[in-house]
């Protein structure tokens, strides 16, 4: 995550050449010898075409300088030459693309995909002559998948607590990702932990101050959610947590449910500022229930056509409160009427199978049967 571009793809590239032996051994060989891929790529990158475009900049933690600014493909390409792979990519999608052309290929009503897991992002299909910078470009189905990088949202609008604040101002991209780093699973673990520390240096609810409050990312949000979602009426789970991962032992009830309380307190937000995200996009496509009001329609009499949206990430798929939040809030926003006929489907592995499908329509190889 910090070394060089240069380190990075040749792994990537070792990575994948192991792959292709594994599936070629025992196979027949194939008569296509130059072979295609899909690159999935989950970062910021300014795309020029299917298969270019320069990164941005870093999230999620990573922090290869060298990289920034350049062409991604070219990278990955030049590090399979390097290991001896005869390989080249066929497209440069964002993981949120190939979520959104998992969804649709297998429900022709997806119109967007969101991503909440390490990081958050989201991108939806747009009419393709409301594209400023696309204008006069033709698309065989006048739309564009508009990759959104939504983590990189902010608005003043938005309060941020002192601990959002710090948080930022100690990650390697200050200033950048603040939606990311409000609601996704790289940080709730660590904002949960800045809210505690901060607890048991001003009072002494949690005890003596444990030396192991001040390590960042040392509580992870997947511990977050086992808190959350401890069920004994003891609070086991919560005690054996902050006793082995944070280092307070021996805290009465009222102080384990005080832990629980700060987990949802930070996950309802986050899930909350999620389902404002997906709500936006229903909006600006028209999908909110809102599209007739100008007639003096309310917004139960307008029909809504079913919208799925595409939704991966371990945050949703795996905390179930999250899970639980964000649907509230999406059905609270829109209102019922209009929330029953927006569904969330969860795909599995859009980032992977979505980008080999569209690497796959997209192939320069003559396709066998
Ligand atoms: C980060 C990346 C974005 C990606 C998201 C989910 O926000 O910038 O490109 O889609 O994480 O992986």
């Amino acid at each position: 995550m910090t070394s060089t571009s240069e380190d990075l793809f040749d792994f990537i590239a070792s990575t994948l050449k192991q792959f292709v032996e594994k599936e070629e051994s025992g196979s027949e060989p194939s008569p296509v010898r130059t072979r295609e891929l899909g690159f999935t790529f989950s970062f910021p990158v300014k795309q020029s075409s299917l298969r270019s475009g320069i990164l941005i900049k870093w999230t999620k933690g990573f922090a290869i300088e060298d990289m920034v600014g350049k062409e991604v493909v070219e990278l990955l390409e030049a590090a399979m030459v390097r290991s001896g792979l005869d390989m080249r990519a066929a497209l440069l999608v964002n993981d949120t693309v190939g979520t959104l052309a998992l969804g649709r290929y297998h429900d022709a009503d997806t119109v967007a995909a969101v991503i909440i897991g390490t990081g958050t992002n989201a991108c939806y299909l747009e009419r393709a002559d409301a594209i400023i910078k696309c204008q006069g470009l033709l698309t065989t189905s006048g739309y564009m998948a508009v990759n959104m990088e939504w983590g990189n949202f902010w608005s003043s609008h938005l309060p941020r607590t002192s601990y959002d604040i710090d948080l930022d101002s100690e990650s390697p991209n200050p200033n950048d990702q603040g939606f990311e780093k409000m609601i996704s699973g790289m940080y709730l673990g660590d904002i949960v932990r800045r809210v505690i520390l901060r607890i048991s240096l001003e009072s002494d609810i949690f005890g003596p101050v444990s030396s192991r409050l001040s390590i960042p990312f040392i509580l992870q949000t997947p511990l977050v959610a086992a808190m959350h979602e401890d069920d004994s009426p003891e609070l086991k789970e919560v005690a054996k947590i902050l006793k082995e991962n944070l280092g307070i032992s021996e805290v009465s009830l009222k102080v384990r449910k005080l832990a629980v309380r700060i987990c949802d307190v930070v996950t309802r937000r986050a899930a909350r500022l999620a389902a404002a995200g997906i709500v936006g996009i229903l909006k600006k496509i028209g999908r909110d229930g809102s599209g007739g009001t100008a007639g003096g329609r309310s917004k139960s009499d307008v029909k809504m056509r079913r919208t799925v949206v595409a939704i991966e990430g371990g945050l949703y798929t795996s905390y179930a409160m999250f899970r639980q939040y964000l649907h509230g809030a999406l059905s609270e926003i829109l209102g019922e009427d209009v929330a029953q006929h927006v569904v969330l489907q969860v795909t599995e592995d859009g980032s992977g199978i979505g980008g080999a499908l569209l690497a796959a329509s997209y192939s320069s190889i003559p396709q066998r049967g």
